[in-house]
């Protein structure tokens, strides 16, 4: 299969390869896999707690071309932006970005669903940490 220029850049230099310190609280760690090919992408955002912006990220993924391009290409879309901001981006910018083609969409929903993960996981922990989340039930609390 032909891949886009885009895509053999960003797997030729992948921008933001590697990982931060899980116990770090200004840290959100999303770690998904694809059932339908195995691959396993981990994603890491780091959380300026003054301005509320992703100030940072970071992936590892053991994965195709395509998936190693999603997420190198997420992890620089996410960078200044708020968690609410970083949620929405849709698989489909990247796959229209990055010109995947049909069997290769999976691999982009890949990097979403991992950023969803890491913010869902930066947002857990400081629920536990913030002191009016008296609601959360203490099975959660629990690690
Ligand atoms: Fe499955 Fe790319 S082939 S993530």
């Amino acid at each position: 299969m032909a891949y886009s220029d885009k895509v053999i850049d960003h797997y030729e230099h992948p921008r933001n390869v590697g990982g931060f310190d899980k116990g770090d609280d200004t840290v959100g760690t999303g770690m998904v896999g694809a059932p339908a090919c195995g691959d396993v992408m981990k994603l890491q955002i780091k959380v300026n707690p003054a301005t509320g912006l992703i100030e940072d990220a970071r992936f590892k993924t053991y994965g195709c071309g395509s998936a190693i391009a999603s997420s190198s290409l997420i992890t620089e879309w996410v960078k200044g932006k708020s968690l609410d901001q970083a949620t929405q981006i849709k698989n489909s910018q990247i796959a229209e970005e990055l010109a995947l083609p049909p069997v290769k969409i999976h691999c982009s929903i890949l990097a979403e669903d991992a950023i969803k993960a890491a913010v869902d996981d930066y947002r857990q922990k400081h629920a536990k940490a913030a002191p009016s989340a008296a609601a959360a039930p203490s099975a959660q609390l629990a690690h």
